[in-house]
């Protein structure tokens, strides 16, 4: 049968299935005649970066053979890039997968498993404390797999500590952000002894070029111990879709407590679930400093004329949320048909944005993407009948 006839034609509208699937941000461009830019994804303005997109193309001449088994060399080109020459002691707790998406059910999963075999017979799980109460990655995806894989979802208000709990941060989309101090902190008072944890940095990377030393990625001693002493298995989960802009290719990855743990995600991964034009992504982005120089000198400049210009709008109630590195601003417009109204003149105009209503029940709110000027023109040209 085909599907686009009138009577079955795919529409923005119900390209998610509601029933089985959560709703999640890009997917408009799609069915817009007049694209212009998408503000809806958290992606970088920089666009996919030129040599590795290149390299991907290439390696699609190869696809008829399989991709590497082991991930490599993608894998270790990844791990040094997370932890430089050093990277050989911790490369046995780095996997990637077909996106975070992949992963995060993957651990979940495992968490899972690990309380049935304690006998655990409701387990719990909590989300991390900011004001989007939902576990919180874009679409719900951690919540949505705690669900369906059968845990009892805790208010994350709740002071009790829970099985699992999962932690996107920098939070997407309130822009709300623990450095690691105040992040271990959480973890302990949230997670029981023997519990699991994911703690999300897809967003993390925009920090600055000394990133990594405000993350969980360089807390080995940390997470080694609270392994050993309290049986707490930390997790550190990135999409790698959104700083390289790929979300089409889908790669994620996840950094393991111990090689162990490493080794049973895989034993219930797909085989070859990354494919092999994505390896070869990774393999060369890793090498391009000039893309990630100019994200971190760029980013924060751009995102502060973003918010003078919709400023310049008059509207003197809106609040602008959000640390300044990030890639997005989370914009409150203290009124919920003003938002609605402004979502359909972004989309109108070609330049579509997230409303916070479909997933986060944020009504007032709309999620808008850090672009370059000329493209922010337009959305803040389509923004001047708002009243
Ligand atoms: C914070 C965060 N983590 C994970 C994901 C899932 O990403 P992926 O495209 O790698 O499956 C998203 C996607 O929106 C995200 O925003």
């Amino acid at each position: 049968m085909l599907a686009n006839t009138d009577n079955n034609k795919t529409t923005a509208n119900n390209v998610w299935d509601a029933k089985t699937q959560t709703f999640h941000g890009g997917q408009e461009h799609r069915f817009i005649n007049n694209f212009v830019e998408d503000f809806s994804v958290t992606t970088n303005y920089l666009g996919t970066p030129c040599k590795a997109l290149e390299a991907a193309k290439e390696a699609i001449s190869d696809i008829h053979h399989y991709p590497a088994a082991n991930q490599e060399p993608a894998k270790s080109c990844l791990a040094e890039f997370l932890w430089g020459s050093g990277y050989r002691e911790h490369h046995g707790r780095l996997l990637m997968g077909n996106g975070a998406s992949e992963l995060i059910d993957l651990v979940v999963r495992k968490a899972l498993l690990s309380c049935e075999q304690r006998n655990i017979k409701k387990p719990t799980w909590k989300g991390s404390p900011w004001n989007v109460q939902v576990g919180n990655v874009e679409g719900r995806e951690y919540q949505r797999s705690a669900e369906t894989n059968g845990f009892e979802i805790l208010d994350p208000a709740n002071p009790e500590k829970a099985d699992m709990i999962c932690i996107v941060n920098p939070c997407n989309p309130t822009g709300d952000y623990f450095s690691v101090e105040p992040l271990k902190k959480w973890i302990r008072d949230n997670v029981k002894s023997n519990g699991c944890v994911i703690v999300d940095e897809s967003m993390q990377p925009w920090h600055s070029a000394d990133f990594r030393n405000d993350s969980l990625i360089s807390e080995h001693a940390y997470t080694r111990e609270m392994f050993e002493k309290e049986g707490v298995s930390v997790h550190v989960m990135h999409s790698w879709t959104k700083i390289w802009s790929c979300t089409g290719l889908r790669v994620g990855s996840v950094i393991c407590p111990t090689a162990q743990h490493c080794e049973a995600l895989r034993k219930i991964q797909v085989p070859w679930s990354v494919n092999g034009p994505a390896l070869k992504f990774v393999e060369t982005v890793v090498n391009d400093d000039e893309y990630l120089q100019k994200t971190w000198s760029n980013t924060t400049r751009l995102r502060a004329w973003l918010i003078e210009q919709l400023k310049s709008l008059g509207h003197l109630d809106w609040e602008y949320h959000g640390k300044a590195f990030l890639s997005w601003v989370w914009l409150d417009m203290k009124n919920e048909d003003l938002a609605e109204k402004a979502i359909d003149l972004a989309r109108a105009a070609g330049v579509p944005v997230r409303s916070g209503k479909p997933g986060y029940q944020c009504n007032s709110f709309v999620r808008v993407a850090v672009r370059r000027e000329s493209e922010v023109q337009v959305l803040i040209d389509a923004w001047k009948s708002l009243e």
